[in-house]
């Protein structure tokens, strides 16, 4: 299949041009100015804007164990239509992805649905129970680059320690939830004047901070990279911009609603669990914060910790339902909104934070830029339409997200996986 892609406006982490843009079984065969070679299809893209296929490091698709949620074909379909082409699913599923069987079918599974390529990341210890480390070069044979606990932050410091000497020697990269859970107590929202006055049980932003002081410590020690998840504070923020400045090889990824929402919302909407997530929306000071770290690289990415849950669960009262929103259907979109149009980010940072870094960081060779010899994986988006989140459009089986009625703009129009498309916005193929 030969796809000729005409008159696009290119978006790399470094650059914008326009060019033409020739794919040929499964790569990127030719950029260049004027192509006028045979092809099966030509795509006009005049006006419309070309970006690497985005890549979502931070994703739950609830299988094995929750299919009711997401399985591989729902969220497979939610990142291509979100204009994702590589996701990363974690491993708190039921059971954990903690052995190369279970690893070996999600990836196979991925691969048989074709629309995105589904990395599975593997369990750093046995049923994620904290204890005991899973077998890091099975995992990695069956196709993790990376690993993580995700949903619960690793207590024991001396078995964190253990994990990332051994993911240097399985060559996989360790990402960390930072939460320290005896701070945290089991509380539903940040900890602040609004949880005081509702008498909500509360999370202070130290939960994150103090685990992100020694995961990073720990990384200096060793001199093994670290990946921290979801950062959502501005206390975390400068530990890790400080450690950055001494060279300590820690790489972070913040998620939409960070930069978005804020502990406020929570009691703007009376406390619907639709507004939920774990870590727990900040304030304004951490909003600001995240903004600031994402334009000077202190965080490197943008993930979206896609989290379905079942409607019946998020209606149960605020404090007793689960945390998390899906976000890859809608992730593009509130990114240009909240901090392109806005001024906070170039139009080439969405490029650097939701394809080059994230292949940077998990070693992905050949994919992340729209060049020649690179993966035909590719997004061709409209910034001048604008769109309204809808429920009856959203194709994730679970439809809990705090952006419903949300105005937003840009619009995914094509998404191009492996030189064949598989998202189509006109027919939603
Ligand atoms: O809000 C969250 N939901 N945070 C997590 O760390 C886990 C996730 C989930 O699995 O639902």
């Amino acid at each position: 299949m030969r796809i000729l892609i005409k008159n696009a406006t290119i978006i790399n982490s470094d650059k914008k041009e326009e060019a033409d843009i020739l794919l040929v079984k499964g790569k990127i065969e030719k950029v260049a100015k004027k192509i006028n070679e045979k092809a099966d299809k030509i795509i006009e893209a005049k006006g419309k804007t070309v970006f690497p296929g985005f890549i979502d490091m931070h994703v739950h698709l609830r299988t094995p164990g929750r299919e009711d949620e997401e399985d591989i074909s729902s969220g497979s379909m939610a990142a291509a239509k979100g204009g994702f082409t590589k996701i990363f699913c974690m491993p708190n599923t039921n059971p954990a992805i903690d052995n190369e069987s279970c690893a070996k079918w999600i990836a196979e599974e991925g691969r048989r649905v074709g629309k995105t390529d589904v990395y599975p990341i593997g369990a750093i210890s046995k049923a994620r129970a904290g204890k005991e480390l899973t077998e890091f070069v099975a995992l990695r044979r069956a196709g993790c680059l990376s690993l993580s606990d995700d949903g619960t932050a690793i207590k024991d410091s001396l078995l964190l320690r253990r994990a990332l000497e051994y993911s240097k020697m399985s060559e996989t990269l360790i990402i960390s939830h930072c939460e320290d859970t005896s701070l945290s107590n089991k509380g539903s929202m940040r900890e602040g004047a609004i949880s005081s006055k509702y008498g909500i049980s509360a999370i202070p932003d130290i939960a994150e901070s103090t685990i992100v002081s020694r995961d990073i410590q720990l990384a200096q020690f060793l001199r093994v990279p670290i990946h921290l998840a979801h950062i959502s504070t501005a206390k975390s923020v400068d530990i890790i911009r400080r450690a950055k400045k001494q060279g300590v090889k820690v790489t972070a990824e913040t998620a939409p609603h960070y930069f978005i929402l804020s502990a406020d919302d929570v009691e703007k909407n009376a406390f619907d669990s639709n507004f939920k997530v774990n870590p727990p929306l900040g304030d304004e000071k951490d909003i600001e914060a995240i903004k600031k770290a994402l334009k000077d690289g202190t965080i490197d990415c943008i993930a979206t910790d896609h989290a379905p849950h079942s409607k019946a669960e998020k209606e149960l009262p605020f404090e007793n339902a689960p945390f998390g929103f899906i976000g890859l259907e809608f992730a593009f979109s509130l990114i240009y909104t909240h901090l392109v149009v806005k001024g906070v980010l170039s139009i080439e940072d969405i490029s650097k934070k939701l394809s080059f870094n994230p292949a940077q960081i998990l070693g992905l060779k050949g994919c992340g830029k729209v060049e020649e010899g690179f993966c035909a994986d590719l997004v061709i988006v409209d910034l001048d339409k604008k769109w309204e989140v809808r429920h009856k459009e959203i194709v994730s089986k679970s439809k809990n997200t705090p952006f419903l009625g949300a105005k937003l703009n840009g619009v995914v129009e094509t998404t191009i996986y492996n030189g064949k498309i598989v998202y189509n916005s006109k027919n939603e193929s």
